[in-house]
């Protein structure tokens, strides 16, 4: 989705602003733009397309000066183009603006302005602020930015300069990230960490409502009522490098491959010595805790959805407590029951989703109790929640998630063994059992991406086909549904994942000679169940691939091919079958020719609704 980046300072901005906005492309744009004060005008240059494009554009004649700010944008209101890029400017040039989210009432705002002589040049909402500004401005910069936030309604993140005010940003958010960095004689703002992330590691990380002015050597936060809002440094602790392609030809390659460290520190200290139970100091709850909790519902969205099909799974079989999945963006306008007796676990990679914050928030407005998990540390969802849950997948860049939905499968199965501990509603021996079985995973997922050949060889096979089924039983089918995203969106395939058991509702008509069906079987209590439906699609010549724990050796009787993975308890397993799925995808995007960590229409943090 769209990205922001600021500068003011000693340097160069322009410089800065490009890198930053490089940084930032793996969350999906399709124009670009920068402004920067030269010292008598705001200087703005844009383009529609990549950020090459602006840099083709500017080449040899970059704007020169020390106050900058930048945007990539993903088209919301109004078509991609030169014009509708950011940032905007009002009529004469006096202020320029880069905005993420929404401004809501534009409409009204665009012909109040418009009435008093305001030209607009484009079809964004974002162009209102600009022109508000111009609008109210009194002298004072920061008052009147003040003025301006008192009269949107929306989501933003968004920063604003002033050609009569050189030397200062003023920025501020509203359900959308924003960050400052802390420098030495310059001072950097962004949406995301991964834009500062090689200038510095000291950040402030803004909160709803909060209005900072940077200047290279001040900066000062105040709320809306402009009392003043002291922040804490927050350090980032990973580096640049991490956010790097680490010789992997793609992030999303390099992510696949880091699933077994990911998975290992989201484990790490979280698990007894002597493997008796799960220690989440996190949470610390007790039997009188869990006993109010009558419901639970998980709410997410898209992949971090899937993996809460999964804690659904594992918190109903282990903690015997009724658990709701639902996609944020229904969940939030659907009056879902929920009250005080109520605890809502809401799953997010970035934390920044904007339907699953508006979902927590409507949580915890009907009076649930809320627990976060998410990869972000200090982002939106992260503090809104009651509780949070961090899985320690480091930055994911790829647009595709894939060791994020490693590491929440692995905290969903966390909390509900831990909630089984508590509630005593498993025996003690079953409990070790997981937890010895959770230790092996980052090993096995290694072993499991030992040998890709295979996976290479399917993916050129059928990655011309243009439908693909999975299916599946049980967790399995949750996975399936997984591995079917994961193909759509990066190879543009179109898949569909089906409950096994479905097919001969309807699906079935479509399985015709040929058609690839990727069919998992390592669910022991339905597994003969699986093995049937498999010979109903091979019945009608579909191409069975299968995926199955090493030691199967029925699924070869009926499938074309088989992936094996290794042999885990049908608990775990969902954490090695992904992982074939997610390989699959990738080889087949690569065979297509498709962009794979940036695919089309898609954005990696989705904060707009
Ligand atoms: C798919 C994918 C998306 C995200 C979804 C939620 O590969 O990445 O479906 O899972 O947009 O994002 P987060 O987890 O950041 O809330």
């Amino acid at each position: 989705m769209c990205g922001i980046v600021g500068y003011v300072g000693d340097g160069q901005a322009a410089p800065f602003l490009l890198e930053g906005l490089t940084r930032l492309e793996y969350r999906g744009y399709d124009s670009a733009g920068i402004a920067v004060y030269d010292g008598e005008k705001i200087r703005i240059e844009k383009s529609v397309g990549r950020l090459s494009e602006l840099k083709k554009k500017i080449e040899g004649n970059v704007p020169v000066g020390s106050t900058g700010i930048g945007h990539t944008r993903w088209a919301t209101h109004g078509r991609p183009s030169d014009m509708n890029a950011h940032p905007h400017a009002d009529c004469h040039g006096d202020f320029a603006v880069v905005h993420n989210g929404i401004i809501e009432n534009y409409m009204t705002l665009k012909e109040d302005l418009i009435a008093k002589g305001h030209i607009f040049v484009s079809e964004t909402d974002t162009e209102v602020l600009a022109h508000l500004l111009e609008e109210v401005y009194d002298g004072d910069f920061e008052s009147s930015v003040r003025k301006v936030l008192s009269m949107v309604e929306g989501s933003y993140s968004l920063v604003f300069m002033s050609r009569r005010d050189p030397g200062m940003l003023i920025c501020s958010k509203q359900d959308n990230p924003l960050v400052i960095g802390l420098g030495d004689g310059e001072n950097f703002i962004a949406s995301d960490i991964p834009a500062i992330i090689n200038r510095t590691r000291r950040t402030y990380i803004l909160s709803d409502g909060e209005i900072a002015v940077v200047k290279k050597d001040a900066i000062w936060v105040t709320n809306h009522a402009g009392e003043p809002i002291t922040k804490k440094v927050f350090e980032v602790n990973w580096n640049a490098e991490a956010a790097e392609k680490g010789g992997y030809e793609h992030f999303m390659l390099k992510e696949i491959h880091e699933q077994p460290k990911a998975v290992r520190a989201t484990l790490s200290s979280r698990l007894a010595k002597d493997d008796s139970a799960v220690v989440l100091d996190e949470l610390k709850w007790n039997r009188g805790f869990l006993d109010s909790v009558n419901r639970i519902f998980i709410v997410a969205c898209g992949t971090a959805y899937h993996a809460g099909l999964v804690g659904k799974y594992y918190i109903e079989r282990m903690a015997r407590i009724p658990v709701e999945c639902d996609i944020a963006s229904e969940f939030r306008y659907r009056a879902p029951i929920v009250d005080d007796h109520t605890l809502t676990i809401v799953i997010s990679q970035s934390g920044e989703t904007i339907d699953t914050l508006a979902a927590l928030k409507e949580a915890k407005r009907l009076g649930s109790r809320t627990l976060a998990v998410t990869n972000v540390v200090g982002s939106s969802i992260a503090r809104d929640a009651d509780q949070v849950i961090y899985t320690w997948a480091g930055p994911e860049i790829a647009v595709a998630s894939t060791k994020a939905y490693t590491t929440q499968l692995i905290v969903m199965l966390l909390i509900a063994l831990y909630m089984a501990g508590i509630k005593e509603t498993m025996p003690q021996k079953r409990i070790a059992e997981l937890i010895r079985g959770a230790r092996e995973i980052p090993t096995q997922i290694g072993k499991t991406l030992e040998d890709v050949d295979p996976i290479k060889t399917f993916a050129k096979q059928y990655g011309f086909n243009e439908d693909v089924f999975f299916i599946g039983r049980s967790l399995d089918y949750d996975v399936a549904l997984e591995g079917a995203l994961k193909l759509k969106e990066i190879s543009y395939i179109h898949a569909e994942a089906y409950a096994a058991g479905e097919l001969k509702h309807g699906t079935l008509a479509l399985i015709v000679e040929g058609v690839p069906v990727i069919a998992l079987a390592t669910q022991k209590s339905v597994y003969e169940k699986t093995l049937s439906n498999i010979k109903e699609v091979k019945a009608r010549d579909a191409v069975v691939i299968g995926i199955a724990a090493e030691g199967d050796t029925e699924l070869k009787k009926y499938a074309d091919h088989v992936i094996y993975v290794p042999e885990a308890d049908e608990m775990l397993i969902p954490l090695l079958t992904v992982v074939p799925l997610q390989l699959l995808a990738y080889y087949a995007a690569l065979t297509r020719g498709c962009d794979v960590d940036k695919p089309r229409n898609l954005a990696k943090s989705v904060t707009v609704e």
